[in-house]
């Protein structure tokens, strides 16, 4: 298609009515509550030409044309209109509404330059003018904004219709997941007091190894060791954080480590694991529909995949019943299991798939529950976000057994705090326990048990 093609049908002219139904220039105080403080043309301007702007261009013609061409040709419309009206409006203006207009039809309208940033982790919208972003574990204001509650309750509708679904005051709760994999949530009115609200967890384009978690100060290479070593040796995982701690990429860290013969299944409420082997099954729950119809949760697809011949079963968090379900597949020959917790330490974890299990299954006694979770949990690893930004790891726990009715744990690994540097950044360092593993036989019938003790006596 043409440059000069393009142009009439893509710009169309604007009809008498439409040309006489805005004033050139608004009287600035006109529209003063909408303004956008990164245009610095008056802010009434800026909206005329954006409504005049919207009225010529074609549905159809804007969907022909390709997305990396739409900006120069809004541009060019926009500077015919400015031209027409008389409407003063520099270069730079010029593009930034361009831009502007395009990422409000194609995309997230002032979400996408965030969406574009591969140092932003997390997106947080609350309400049309009030959006955080976290960069490197900090929360701050971004400088953007949408123009009103409509605009934002539209890229809202967008993200939910790319998914099938709607958001509106009947079905208020929206999970999603953006074209990039980026995982949304949005909550509308009523439920969003100053809403809409949207969340967005940034899907990381390259994947996140042990020795990148080391590098970055999540842990040293003596617990990056031990933490080889038991995916090595096969030992059941959970690991246990708070929300946004780290858990999800560590879990994927961990995956890495899993033989590419072995035939993975995994279970998710949004899919966010990015296993690298060839041998993967990937499950996803899905929400009933308009009708309250068709869920099917986490537990029905645990259930499912224990008959899927897996040779390990990833889920990514375990939030209620398929708690038991979870147990009952590292019990039974799944070893190597894995699934994140929010939690707050290691010995709440163990607590937490306790009550889960309990009401999933009233009259089962804690007893027989905590039994069930010693013989299927080996080891816990907690990460957290600390004061400083930084994501670490703050206890790699062993469950050794029972004693009595009180799980014995131990704590291989513990974080402490020694002081803050100069730059702010915590000093720390890990007390060790050099005690003999309860897994000492999974890990000798391995052949890994000396690697296992070498690696605690390397520091
Ligand atoms: N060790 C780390 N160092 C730096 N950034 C990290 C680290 N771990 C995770 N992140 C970043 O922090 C964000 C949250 O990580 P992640 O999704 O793993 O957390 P989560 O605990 O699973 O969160 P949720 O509770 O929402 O499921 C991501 O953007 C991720 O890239
Ligand atoms: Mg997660």
């Amino acid at each position: 298609m043409s440059g000069t093609a393009v142009r009439p049908a893509f710009g169309r002219r604007p009809t008498m009515a439409e040309a006489m139904a805005l004033p050139a220039v608004i009287a600035a105080e006109a529209a003063p509550a909408q303004a956008i403080p990164v245009h610095s043309a008056p802010a009434a301007i800026i909206a005329e030409l954006r409504t005049l702007c919207l009225g010529r261009l074609d549905p159809a013609a804007v969907a022909a044309v390709a997305p990396e061409r739409l900006q120069t040709e809004v541009e060019r419309l926009i500077g015919e209109i400015a031209t027409d009206r008389r409407i003063q409006l520099n270069a730079r203006e010029q593009r930034q509404l361009a831009g502007d207009l395009v990422n409000d039809m194609l995309g997230l309208g002032p979400l996408e330059p965030l969406l574009a940033d591969d140092t932003i982790a997390d997106i947080m919208v609350n309400g049309p003018d009030r959006i955080f972003i976290e960069r490197l574990g900090k929360v701050y204001q971004a400088n953007v904004r949408f123009r009103d509650t409509e605009h934002l309750a539209g890229i809202c509708q967008r993200i939910a219709t790319a998914v099938g679904r709607r958001v509106d005051e009947s079905s208020p709760m929206v999970d999603a997941r953006l074209q990039d994999g980026s995982r949304v949530n949005i909550v509308f009115t009523p439920l969003a007091l100053d809403g809409p609200y949207i969340s967005i967890r940034k899907f990381r384009k390259r994947t996140i190894n042990f020795d990148d978690l080391v590098g970055f100060g999540t842990m040293t290479q003596q617990v990056a060791s031990i933490l080889k070593l038991a995916a090595s040796a096969r030992f059941n995982v959970v690991i246990s954080g708070g929300t946004g701690s780290g858990k999800t990429t560590m879990m994927n860290a961990m995956s890495q480590l899993i033989d590419p013969g072995e035939r993975v299944v995994t279970v998710e409420d949004a899919a966010e694991l990015q296993l690298q082997q060839p041998h993967v099954v990937r499950l996803e729950t899905r929400p009933p529909n308009l009708e309250g119809k068709g869920e099917v949760t986490q537990r029905d697809l645990v259930r499912n995949a224990l008959r899927m011949r897996p040779d390990r079963i990833i889920i990514g968090e375990v939030r209620a019943g398929e708690a038991f379900d979870m147990l009952q597949a590292m019990n039974t020959g799944h070893d190597g299991s894995m699934s994140t917790i929010h939690a707050n330490t290691t010995r709440d974890a163990l607590t937490r798939i306790e009550n889960m299990v309990q009401m999933g299954n009233m009259g089962l006694p804690s007893f027989a529950i905590r039994t069930q979770i010693v013989g299927a949990v080996n080891l816990i690893v907690q990460v957290g976000r600390q004061r400083d930004g930084g994501r670490r790891v703050q206890q790699v726990t062993e469950v050794c057994g029972m004693e009595g009715d009180v799980v014995i744990m131990n704590d291989i690994f513990k974080l402490e705090i020694l002081g803050e540097g100069p730059d702010g950044r915590f000093r720390t360092r890990y007390a060790v326990s050099r005690d003999r593993p309860a897994a000492h036989s999974r890990l000798a019938y391995f052949n890994l048990d000396q690697a296992w003790m070498d690696a605690l006596d390397s520091e």
